[in-house]
C-alpha cells in the first residue's frame, strides 16, 4: 500500500445498549467490514467495487458515498477518492452495517489527508450516511465506530460526543437471526412520547450504566441494562426474543437487549467464558425453534477504526 491508499477495518457496533436509545453505542472487535480508499486526482467520490452484498454503486445512493461527499465538501482538498467496500456485516442486521461503511469512508479519507478533521467532525460527516440509510441523523453507531469503545452522544445540536472507558473484562455476545429489519421501519412503530415515569426509569439506568462503565462496577452495569421504552415494542419483531433474553440472563449475562434496531440481540458478560456460555444458550433457543442465525463473541473494541 502506498500513501495514496489505505485499507481500513470498520467495526460493527451495538447501538442503544438497552437504556441509551439514540445516544449510546459500542464497537465490536473482529466483526466488521473492510474498505480500501484511494486518492484520485479527479474531484468527487467513486465507489469502484462492492463485494459481499448487493448495494448501490451510485455515490449519492451509497452511504459511504454520501458521507464521503460531506467530507469532501468541507475539505479544501481539490482531488477525490475511490472506494472499495468489502461487506462482512449484513445490512439490516442491527449491528451498524451502514455506520461501518459511512464511518470507514470518512476515517480513511481523513488518514490519507493527514487528519485535517477531528473525530467529532468525522462523526458529523458519517451521520449523513446514516440519514440516507435510516432517514435519521443518529450517531449512536458511527460515534463508537470512530471513537472506539463506548461512545455517548450527549447532544445532537450541537453535536457533543463523550468517549466512555471500557471495563477490561467486558465481552459481548451478539446473535443475528437471519431476517432483515430496516431501521427506518423499526423506528416507525415507536411512540414519539413517553410518560415522565418511564423517563425517570430510563435516565436513572443510563446514568447508572455510564457510572458502572467508569468504575468497572459490573453489578451496577447489570442493574442498569434495562429498557422499558423501546424494547417492549421492537422485540415483537424479533423471533424468540424473550426466550433468548431469559437464556442469556440464566447463563450469567449482565444484561441482554436488542442491538440497535434489531433483529440482532446483544448480551454483555463479565469475561469471555461467560460470554461463550451465553452464546451457546442463545444458539440453543434458535436451534430449537429452527431459525438460522450467526453468533459472535467479541471483546469491546476500544480503538474503533483500524488501518490494516
Ligand atoms: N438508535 C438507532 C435506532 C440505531 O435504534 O433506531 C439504529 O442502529
Amino acid at each position: 500500500m502506498n500513501s495514496n491508499e489505505i485499507k481500513v477495518f470498520c467495526p460493527a457496533t451495538v447501538a442503544n445498549v438497552s437504556c441509551g436509545f439514540d445516544v449510546l453505542g459500542f464497537a465490536l472487535d473482529l466483526v466488521g467490514d473492510e474498505m480500501i480508499i484511494r486518492k484520485t486526482s479527479n474531484y468527487g467520490i467513486k465507489i469502484s467495487k462492492i463485494s459481499g452484498q448487493k448495494l448501490p454503486l451510485e455515490t449519492n445512493k451509497n452511504v459511504a458515498g454520501v458521507a464521503g461527499l460531506a467530507f469532501l465538501e468541507a475539505s479544501p482538498y481539490s482531488g477525490g477518492f475511490e472506494i472499495e467496500i468489502h461487506k462482512k456485516i449484513k445490512p439490516g442486521s442491527g449491528i451498524g452495517s451502514s455506520a461501518a461503511s459511512s464511518a470507514g469512508a470518512v476515517w480513511g479519507m481523513n488518514e490519507l489527508l493527514g487528519r485535517p478533521f477531528s473525530t467529532l467532525q468525522l462523526v458529523e460527516f458519517a451521520m449523513q450516511g446514516e440519514k440516507l440509510a435510516s432517514d435519521v441523523h443518529h450517531a449512536d453507531n458511527v460515534a463508537p465506530a470512530l471513537f472506539g469503545g463506548f461512545a455517548l452522544v450527549r447532544s445532537y445540536n450541537p453535536l457533543d460526543v463523550v468517549a466512555i472507558p471500557t471495563p477490561t473484562a467486558l465481552f459481548v455476545t451478539v446473535i443475528h437471526p437471519q431476517i432483515e429489519i430496516k431501521t427506518s421501519d423499526s423506528r416507525k412503530i415507536l411512540r414519539t412520547t413517553i410518560t415522565l415515569q418511564k423517563g425517570i426509569r430510563q435516565w436513572g439506568n443510563l446514568g447508572g450504566l455510564i457510572a458502572g462503565l467508569y468504575t468497572e462496577d459490573y453489578g451496577l452495569i447489570s442493574r442498569s441494562l434495562e429498557d422499558h421504552i423501546v424494547e417492549p415494542i421492537r422485540s415483537i419483531l424479533i423471533p424468540g426474543f424473550d426466550e433468548i433474553k431469559k437464556a442469556a440472563l440464566e447463563s450469567g449475562a449482565l444484561g441482554c437487549g436488542i442491538s440497535g434496531s434489531g433483529p440482532s440481540i446483544f448480551a454483555l458478560s463479565k469475561g469471555k467464558a461467560i460470554a461463550e456460555k451465553v452464546a451457546e444458550a442463545m444458539a440453543g433457543v434458535y436451534k430449537n425453534i429452527e431459525i438460522d442465525f450467526d453468533v459472535h463473541v467479541s471483546k469491546i473494541n476500544a480503538e474503533g477504526m483500524k488501518k490494516l
